[in-house]
């Protein structure tokens, strides 16, 4: 079973309360979100490996770390996905972008994918798939089964708020995969929308309607 993750950082709590409030204009909206998706990058690469190295300080010889040279990419799901980008390529600057678009089938209403471009070595690269919202689930299923598909083995996936319904889904269709989440909110409402949520992540990244 995947682990969920749900980060209460007061940086990222404070944050996330003006990402939520609907006063919250564009600019201010994608700044936040850009800020949030960096603080949680710190928190999500923890984990990363070390290696030790031999270097020269100005005073002598010291053996300390860097990072094993893991190849990672950041996978946004489109649109909204995008908003949290730039915000983890702060920390990590050398990570790979992939893209994953999905349309909603109108007879099914299932996800389905219709622009899929990874970088190389999918095998042997760590994923971390991005998108502000988990809500019923189904587009980041279908997104971490669009990598999977390709042989991508070693996936997060990132978010800003999620849904009960939405993890249960990522859980029970991907258990390899932790969940890392700024907020976990009460349900959906009728709509699809997160409740109390933030409303349309990709409208208001982008001022649309
Ligand atoms: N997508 C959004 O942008 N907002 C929601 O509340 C649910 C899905």
């Amino acid at each position: 079973m995947g682990k969920v993750y749900v980060f209460d950082h007061p940086l990222i709590q404070h944050k996330l309360t003006y990402i939520r409030d609907k006063n919250t204009g564009t600019k201010e909206f994608r700044e936040l979100v850009d800020e949030v998706g960096t603080l949680m990058a710190f928190e999500i690469t923890r984990d990363m490996p070390l290696e030790e190295i031999e270097i020269e300080t100005p005073i002598q010889t010291a053996k300390t770390k860097v990072l094993s040279g893991k190849k990672l990419a950041i996978v946004p799901i489109l649109r909204a996905g995008l908003g949290m980008v730039e915000g983890v390529l702060k920390l990590i600057p050398a990570a790979k972008v992939g893209h994953v678009g999905l349309y909603r089938d109108p007879e099914t209403l299932k996800p389905v994918e219709y622009y899929v471009k990874l970088p190389a070595d999918v095998e042997e690269r760590e994923f971390i798939v991005v998108d502000p919202m988990l809500a019923t689930g189904g587009s980041a299923v279908e997104a971490i089964n669009a990598l999977k598909k390709r042989g991508a083995k070693n996936i997060k996936f990132m978010c800003l708020v999620a849904a009960p319904v939405g993890v249960e889904a990522m859980q029970e269709a991907h258990p390899d995969v932790d969940i890392f989440i700024a907020a976990l909110d009460e349900k959906l409402n009728d709509h699809g929308y997160i409740v109390p949520g933030l409303g349309d992540a990709g409208d208001r990244l982008f001022g649309t309607k």
